[in-house]
């Protein structure tokens, strides 16, 4: 017998791109995070875009964007064909079980096995480590405050940096020292304490504060990203390693957005001096496709934890799935056969210097330039240049990156906000983006900045009635929307 199932949006409707703009961002205004979909609908951000090459996307009028976005998750473009290749074949040939779970996995066991050994090809310590996988950033975090804990059970704090960011869940979140992200959550896990980023003198006084056998562990981000792409001072992550190692803190060196090449190292932490023990990653693992997130943890810290009868103790039901597996396999893969790391840190020169020739020529739009590799950042002047109360002041700076990233837009470059931020936008194109579509995006950003040579402009150039709507948005309280709201 059928059943009549008048609403239902079938899977084939989706493929065949029967449902219209329109529609979709109705359903996503109804039944998805509707004031984030809302407030980037004002802002003329909020797609659906379509694909045009892996490094080019397309709105439903046809304006065409270089994809600098993705928040340093997509490695190699929108469906890059390596990965779409790749996966017909997968699914054409293999016979695995798609979530092994507690049985052995041969993708499983691949990538891990990789995974190891490409990091003790940096750090020969790191021969006998184990993999954890999970489905995130944040739960590789929060699976590495687990394993940090089992292995000092009787210490109690855990210590992170200003500006860090390491995800949202609790115990990541404890550890992101953000107000707007922490407040209503408060309180959160007991312990977590702050440091500032790159000062190894106060790491050293909170250490001796704290008493080093009641810190669990030190979780640190080679280069911030969300923080604005922050490098650290030279000598910081060696000397905060040997700090640690002579009191038996763990290390966790938070990869999630550096490692894998971005930052132009397979391990940014490594290539700094720092042989942490417990290693998260993430976000370019899963290709731009999936969802795969993995703890790297020495053997007897791993043990510790998951050892004998309690080997339960930790678990996922989605981690080592079959397709996000294979993703990562292939993706490993492709960025080891073209050597990705090294192209990522020559091609960041070339943009970064474009980036420092914009500021020279712009000093009242550009504030500041940074990156390495391919994590770059520009943090803009505030639009409004004349001093206002700190809570206003907050969301002048919020405002100007919001605007900035509009009229990115707008010149044809998707870039990225930064979370831990607010006047930072980020560049994080695809490691194997051509040289010429790089370039082009560089001009991009030269266009923009030719007709915004002063912050202000941000705002002047902005529609009033779409400054309006964004004010009424951001006074307002949450309310039911629709997109004729807009
Ligand atoms: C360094 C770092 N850690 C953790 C996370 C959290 O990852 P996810 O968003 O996948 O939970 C991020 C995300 O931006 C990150 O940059």
């Amino acid at each position: 017998m059928s059943v009549s199932r008048p609403d239902f949006i079938r899977a084939d409707e989706v493929l065949h791109d029967q449902l219209s703009p329109a529609r979709v961002r109705e359903l996503e205004l109804t039944y998805g995070n509707q004031e984030l979909l809302y407030g980037l609908g004002l802002l003329e951000l909020s797609g659906p875009f379509t694909r045009v090459t892996p490094w080019e996307l397309e709105d439903e009028r046809g304006v065409r964007r270089i994809n600098a976005s993705g928040f340093a998750a997509v490695p190699f473009g929108d469906m890059p064909p390596v990965l779409t290749a790749f996966l017909h074949d997968f699914l054409d040939h293999s016979r695995a079980m798609g979530l092994p779970q507690q049985s052995v996995s041969p993708w499983r066991a691949a990538l891990q096995a990789n995974l190891v050994r490409l990091l003790a090809r940096e750090l020969p310590s790191h021969a006998g480590s184990q993999v954890f996988f999970c489905s995130s950033g944040t739960e590789a975090v929060e699976g590495a405050l687990k394993f940090a804990k089992a292995w000092r059970p009787r210490s109690k704090y855990q210590i992170s940096f200003s500006s860090a960011y390491h995800g949202k869940t609790l115990g990541s979140l404890s550890l992101t020292p953000n107000p707007e992200y922490q407040d209503i959550f408060r309180p959160l896990i007991p312990g977590a304490v702050t440091c500032p980023y790159g000062d190894l003198d106060a790491l050293g006084r909170l250490i001796r504060r704290l008493g080093p056998d009641n810190v669990t562990c030190v979780i640190v981000e080679p280069i911030q990203g969300e923080g604005g792409v922050n490098v650290p001072p030279g000598g910081f992550l060696r000397g905060l390693g040997e700090l640690c190692r002579r009191h038996g803190i763990v290390v966790i060196a938070d990869e999630i957005q550096t490692g894998l090449g971005r930052t132009g190292h397979w391990f940014e932490s490594a290539a700094q001096g720092l042989d942490a023990d417990i290693i998260t990653l993430a976000k370019p693992l899963g290709g731009g496709l999936t969802a795969v997130g993995a703890t790297i943890v020495r053997h007897d810290i791993y043990k510790k934890m998951l050892g004998g009868l309690s080997s339960k103790r930790h678990s996922n039901t989605f981690g080592g799935g079959t397709l996000a597996m294979a993703v990562g396999l292939k993706s490993l893969e492709y960025l080891i056969d073209h050597d990705f790391p090294a192209r990522s840190l020559a091609l960041g020169e070339v943009g970064l210097k474009r980036l420092q020739e914009l500021k020279a020529r712009f000093p009242k739009l550009f504030e500041e330039v940074r990156g390495q590799g391919l994590l770059l950042a520009m943090q803009f002047r505030p639009m409004v240049g004349v001093p206002l109360p700190a809570a206003l002041q907050e969301i002048v700076f919020e405002a100007t990156a919001i605007l900035a990233l509009r009229e990115l837009h707008g010149a044809g470059v998707m870039a990225n906000l930064s979370l831990s931020s607010k006047r930072t936008v980020r560049l994080t194109p695809a490691l194997d983006m051509p040289d010429e579509v790089f370039g082009r995006m560089f001009d991009r950003v030269e266009a923009f900045a030719q007709t915004h040579p002063n912050a202000r402009d941000l705002l002047l150039k902005t529609p009033p009635a779409m400054t309006a709507k964004l004010a009424a948005f951001a006074a307002s309280k949450p309310k039911k929307r629709t997109p004729s709201d807009g």
